[in-house]
């Protein structure tokens, strides 16, 4: 059976903008985290403590995350590729962070400028530092459906890269599909594979992104097997600049829509995102790729 509750892990704000052209100001970033929080979401990555140089949509992380008005009972949550990273967030007043890494060896090296080795290690002191100072760390994998550099990822290289994670004290590992390759046979054997391996439903989130129009097939197999946390992306933004062809994430009123539909409850009220993508768009300038907003539209 399906779950009655799940959770959606809002990453518009982060990987929604960070492949944009035009760069938002910080105003209407915080009115689209408020707006969103205002929606129902209850967990939202809010930007990325990265080098500006390698995402220049999301440069200005510490006005962003040190003007933001915290609210009680959302957690917000930021990327951090390193200590120097972690050290502004956590001066920013951010109490959770999210380390990232892939399952192949390409992508590490043109995302994080690393091997796969180098970022365990570089890890294993960001989250030791995150621990000690009392905030919780998710992580993500990379490529676990396909590398776009190096087409199939074997199996074992994701459990490896999960298990190894897990080991450092991530809390909760969230399974890219970076470029949006995968397929629902796909998602339910790898799925089942790291429960197997004894990882807990708890401890696993999915993040598929909508590149070939898998996603929501993805979804209904996650929740199908248990998985009660879903990434989304309000009106389906989203890309990583260092994956190629990749596009946005599952929109989140698609996910909602589905979830309503199913009797699923997220929280989110589906009736007050179209308007929060709608506004997100023309401050953009183009239009979003959600199918529920564009039917809403329409309507
Ligand atoms: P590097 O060049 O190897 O770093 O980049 P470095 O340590 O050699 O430092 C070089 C310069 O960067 C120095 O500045 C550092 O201070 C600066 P300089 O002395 O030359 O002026 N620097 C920083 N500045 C600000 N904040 C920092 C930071 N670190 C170093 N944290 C690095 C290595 C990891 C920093 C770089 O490769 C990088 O920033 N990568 C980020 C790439 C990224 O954000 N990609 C998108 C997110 S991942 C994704 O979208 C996938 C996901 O959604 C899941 C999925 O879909 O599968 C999560
Ligand atoms: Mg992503």
């Amino acid at each position: 059976g399906l779950p009655d509750e799940v959770e959606i892990y809002e990453v518009g704000p982060r990987d929604g903008l960070q492949n944009e052209s035009t760069v938002l100001t910080v105003e209407t970033k915080l009115a689209m985290i408020e707006s969103l929080v205002d929606a129902g979401i209850r967990r939202i990555e809010i930007t990325s403590f990265v080098n500006p140089r390698w995402i220049p949509a999301l440069a200005d992380h510490m006005e962003v995350a040190t003007r933001l008005r915290r609210r009680e009972g959302v957690r917000y949550s930021a990327l951090v590729p390193n200590m120097r990273g972690l050290d502004s967030a956590s001066r920013a007043g951010m109490d959770e962070v999210a380390i990232f890494m892939a399952a192949s060896e390409s992508h590490n090296r043109k995302n994080i400028n690393k091997s796969t080795m180098k970022a365990v290690e570089t890890y294993e002191e960001v989250v030791r530092e995150a621990l000690d100072r009392g905030m919780r760390v998710r992580g993500y994998v990379s490529c676990v459906y396909g590398c776009p550099y190096e087409g199939e990822v074997p199996y074992e290289n994701v459990e490896w890269v999960s298990k190894a994670l897990l080991d450092l004290g991530v809390y909760e590992l969230s399974l890219g599909d970076t470029i949006g390759v995968g397929t629902p046979r796909q998602v339910a054997s790898i799925l089942k594979g790291l429960l197997d391996a004894g990882m807990t439903r708890e401890q696993l989130a999915v993040h598929f992104h909508d590149t070939r129009g898998t996603a929501l097939a993805n979804v209904t197999v996650a929740l199908q097997l248990g998985i009660k946390t879903i990434d989304s992306s309000v009106g389906g933004l989203g890309g990583c600049p260092y994956a190629p062809g990749a596009s946005g994430n599952v929109a989140t009123e698609d996910v909602v829509f589905l979830l309503d539909g199913m009797g699923v409850n997220s929280g989110v009220d589906l009736g007050k995102l179209p308007s929060i993508s709608t506004e997100v768009g023309v401050k953009l300038g183009h239009e979003l790729p959600s199918k529920y907003l564009k039917a809403h539209v329409a309507a």
